[in-house]
């Protein structure tokens, strides 16, 4: 077993020795309040909270709360309490997909910003717990506006800016948002993306859904001409002129909704997954600064955009409420060519990377070249999360990218748990390529198998968490029994990560990706039940089923078995029709990779799919396609073989 030890350059530079993880994390699942109640107070407090935890998993009560007698603000804790400090250093580093644009904003003009924002949004009638859904560039207004909802004690939605107006409509109709923040266009590797008009769209979809948006906020991007209707909408910039840079963070409860956040399940529907104010930014701010051991005056990077929730934790709230100069890339890997990673954190001495899996790949594949011929030398420590990392990629990300001299965190972590939960800590745990090592504090991992029986020691199955840990999602918005279903109710009394896992001889975690409907394309998390009902909308198709089958580059990649209405002929033709319907209905993320025309679907007697059949012959490995006596018709099988898409 390749195990990489803690160097002594790393344990020189880390806050937290091994020693400490191991004395922190026994005191953190042992003393849950005392250890919660101490760093509890890394956060700012209106009212101090004497409660810690209150938190139940218990069948038919699933009702978490950390620190619920506290108040505070997530905006001021994120940008006024480093006024005094640090108002002059920059909060967010900008850099542009065009490599000649950049910014730096301080933490005085993100107050400024984030207040006239807030101001604005109020003007328009929002005011606390009312929705703000935001269809944003990676541009510094996207960050604002998160911060002006949190300053007003509105809740936001941030819906992925690749998203079409249909998902984008759903998400709008599903928070009953009045109002929702975009921009002109969008600017990615030189290409631009209509998001106003996308906006447009998704605003009457809505409407005629019976939820009609107020007030559409928009930004100036790329300045070009769009579609406008006065009553409606409103431009940024003008408002701006208008709101007063002065605006007073409301005092909110420490389990009040911060946001929204809609995600992938097993289901057909997103969920909307609900984090709240004070457990979330401790959570989000503790995990920041000793995943990444973070000091005082690093650049720290993370590549997600703020659509996703790595966007919201480790773009905006974890590294803003730790005072950090956080970066934001508007653009891509690969543009102008695949070496702007290496050139951007060249360019702003970056001491500290996170990225995903994917794109290491991808990179990886460009050539060691489009590397070397860059510095690298500020790097300190690099991140990976959004699925597993196979051990080739880590090695080269570890060797080339870092030259042996930055640790690498592989993070594991959810939607739904607000922050990283497995990981390990720089300067501090040994390093196992392909593991994410070992628990954060207060994180308690256990695998169960098919029928809830807890495995203890070396052993794989379903990875649960058995207690609660403060930045927890506390429920879906307007929906607590699903959270309970969804969550709570396969083993019950722990909650149930979706994931696959293996613990080793060490205690160290290796996660071996989804159990459930839940494929994980390009580090983007899809249900494959919302690319189904995005193909079975297509007038000429009768069923559909997908599944996920391994892909070089995206990790997964998605197959689709496609059965045609009465009287359609297959051809390649419609399968670019088919591809370009689910670009149009979900976003071009859910582009199916591969289609097969199947006259019939592998269906038990009952009339379930049987869908391990269906990934064994995406796998091309249908030598092992295990019993199919109980199928309704077998001969089925031998169509699907036949006529398989993917032939090693
Ligand atoms: C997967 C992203 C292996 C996992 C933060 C999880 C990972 C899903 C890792 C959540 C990792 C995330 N190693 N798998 N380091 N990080 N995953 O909600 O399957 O977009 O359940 O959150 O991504 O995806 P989500």
């Amino acid at each position: 077993m390749n195990i990489i030890q803690v160097k002594n350059e790393w344990k020189a530079r880390a806050k937290l020795t091994n020693d400490d993880y191991e004395a922190w994390y026994r005191r953190s699942v042992e003393d849950p309040d005392g250890f919660w109640g101490e760093h509890g107070k890394r956060v700012d407090w209106m009212t101090p909270f004497t409660k810690v935890k209150n938190t139940s998993f218990a069948p038919g009560n699933i009702d978490i709360r950390w620190f619920e007698d506290g108040t505070l603000n997530v905006a001021a804790n994120c940008i006024d309490r480093h006024l005094d400090k640090r108002g002059d250093q920059t909060a967010i580093l900008w850099e542009g997909d065009d490599p000649s644009e950049s910014k730096a904003i301080t933490y005085r003009e993100l107050h400024a910003e984030v207040c006239r924002m807030a101001n604005a949004l109020k003007a328009r009638g929002v005011k606390k717990g009312d929705r703000v859904t935001i269809y944003m560039p990676m541009i510094p207004e996207a960050a604002y506006a998160m911060l002006a909802s949190a300053r007003i004690g509105a809740i936001h939605s941030v819906v992925f800016g690749g998203f079409s107006p249909d998902a984008l409509a759903g998400r709008l109709d599903g928070a009953a948002s009045d109002v929702l923040i975009t921009a002109d266009e969008g600017l990615r590797g030189g290409r631009t993306v209509p998001l106003k008009k996308n906006a447009d769209r998704a605003c009457d979809i809505a409407a005629k859904a019976g939820h009609a948006v107020k007030t559409v906020l928009v930004v100036r991007r790329t300045g070009a001409d769009v579609p406008w209707t006065e009553s409606r909408d409103v431009w940024w910039h003008e408002a701006r002129e208008k709101a007063s840079a002065d605006c007073p963070p409301e005092e909110m409860g420490a389990e009040d909704p911060l946001f929204i956040l809609y995600t992938s399940g097993s289901t057909g529907k997103p969920k909307g997954v609900l984090h709240t104010t004070g457990g979330y930014l401790v959570f989000a701010a503790m995990t920041h600064e000793y995943v990444f051991d973070y000091h005082d005056g690093d650049i720290y990077w993370c590549t997600a955009d703020v659509g996703w929730v790595t966007g919201h934790s480790y773009i905006v709230y974890g590294p803003l409420a730790n005072g950090a100069t956080t970066l934001m890339f508007e653009g891509v890997p690969n543009y102008p060519d695949t070496s702007r990673f290496w050139q951007v954190i060249d360019k702003h001495k970056v001491n500290i990377f996170y990225t995903a899996p994917t794109a290491i790949r991808a990179l990886m594949g460009a050539g060691d070249d489009k590397v070397t011929t860059t510095s690298r030398k500020s790097l300190k420590v690099l991140g990976t999360v959004g699925e597993p990392i196979n051990p080739e990629a880590w090695n080269w990300y570890y060797r080339v990218v870092g030259e042996e001299r930055s640790p690498i965190v592989d993070t594991w972590w959810q939607t739904e748990t607000g922050g990283i939960l497995i990981t390990p800590l720089p300067g501090a745990t040994d390093l196992k390529p392909g593991s994410a090592t070992r628990p954060f504090f207060g994180v308690i991992p256990q695998l169960v198998d098919n029928d809830g029986t807890a495995l203890e020691g070396v052993a794989e199955g379903n990875l649960c968490i058995t207690d609660s840990w403060p930045g927890q999602m506390r429920t879906i918005y307007g929906d607590h029994d699903r959270f309970e279903q969804t969550y709570f109710s396969t083993y019950k009394g722990k909650y149930f990560t979706g994931d696959g896992a293996k613990c080793d001889e060490d205690g160290y975690w290796w996660i071996t990706g989804r159990v459930d409907d839940v494929i994980n394309v390009s580090g983007h998390r899809m249900g494959t039940a919302e690319v189904e009902s995005a193909l079975v909308s297509h007038p000429k198709v009768s069923e559909a089923a997908v599944v996920g089958y391994p892909h070089d580059i995206k990790g997964q990649g998605i197959y689709c078995y496609v059965t045609l209405m009465e009287g359609q002929e297959p051809s390649e033709a419609l399968k670019k029709e088919l591809v370009a319907h689910v670009r149009e209905e979900i976003g071009p993320i859910a582009s199916p990779d591969k289609i097969q025309f199947a006259p019939g679907l592998p269906k038990t007697r009952s009339g379930k799919i049987m869908r391990r059949i269906l990934r064994k012959i995406a796998e091309d490995d249908f030598g092992a396609l295990g019993d199919t006596s109980t199928l309704a018709y077998p001969a089925v099988v031998d169509d699907l073989v036949e006529n398989r898409e993917n032939r090693k």
